[in-house]
């Protein structure tokens, strides 16, 4: 892909709870937005109006969906994500940064979840996902992905130590309140992926200073979007 990807962007960011996409994705935002580049933020899920209800339900511990179900409802979230913010924000020229994309539904809802459910829910197969997700997000597949790699006891102590400075401490949601071994599959899980999409993947080590990761992000972004 040697064409300039400037305009119209879209930029996921994933990895396991706790590795700092959030933080990485505001840093990068206001580099750009310096430079005069418009940029839209967003995330999954959740990015709109009827996405913010589906988050609810999604991550509510009083559910339990089967792993079908909780696929269809990602996959409703995506589909008016894509919609009515990210294809009108590319459409105008802006650069789309996203915490979250189809990269969690396949390593959630799929390699994580056949691992751990492993007898008590029907997985999902990867070949069904991903035709999935290609159905519901058609011309916005991301150019690039920074996966914010580390291991999942750092992740999670660092989400644990969040949700103490904002107050939300004992409301882990669903996925957080599973255990350390699902995460690590979770990690596996992207690692595998950015193994096996290597033009789109960049693997970040996150256990870095935030401001190294940021640079590293930077010298990616720059040589890869900004041309
Ligand atoms: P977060 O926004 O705090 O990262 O929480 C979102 C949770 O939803 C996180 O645990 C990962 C999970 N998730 C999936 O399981 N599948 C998906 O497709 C997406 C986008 C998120």
């Amino acid at each position: 892909m040697a064409e300039n990807l400037k305009q119209g962007s879209l930029i996921s960011f994933e990895g396991i709870e706790g590795c700092g996409k959030s933080t990485q994705i505001v840093m990068l935002a206001e580099r750009l937005r310096r430079q005069g580049l418009e940029v839209v933020i967003s995330r999954e899920p959740g990015a709109t109006a009827l996405g913010q209800e589906l988050r609810h339900l999604l991550l509510d511990p009083a559910h339990n969906p089967d792993a079908l179900t909780e696929l269809l409802l990602y996959l409703a979230d995506r589909r008016e994500h894509c919609l009515r913010v990210i294809r009108p924000a590319r459409i105008r020229g802006a650069l789309v940064l996203i915490d979250r994309f189809i990269d969690s539904t396949w390593v959630y809802q799929g390699f994580a979840a056949s691992a751990a459910d492993a007898g008590s829910r029907e997985a999902v197969s990867a070949k069904i996902i991903d035709n999935l997700n290609r159905l519901v997000v058609g011309p916005d597949w991301p150019q690039l992905t920074f996966l914010l790699d580390c291991p999942a006891r750092i992740g999670l102590e660092r989400a644990r130590r969040r949700n103490q400075e904002t107050g939300a401490v004992g409301i882990a949601d669903r996925f957080e309140q599973r255990h350390l071994d699902f995460h690590e599959q979770v990690r596996a899980g992207f690692l595998h992926l950015a193994e096996i999409e290597r033009e789109r993947f960049r693997v970040i080590d996150a256990q870095q200073e935030i401001d190294y990761i940021h640079d590293c992000i930077w010298q990616e972004f720059s040589g890869r979007i900004l041309g």
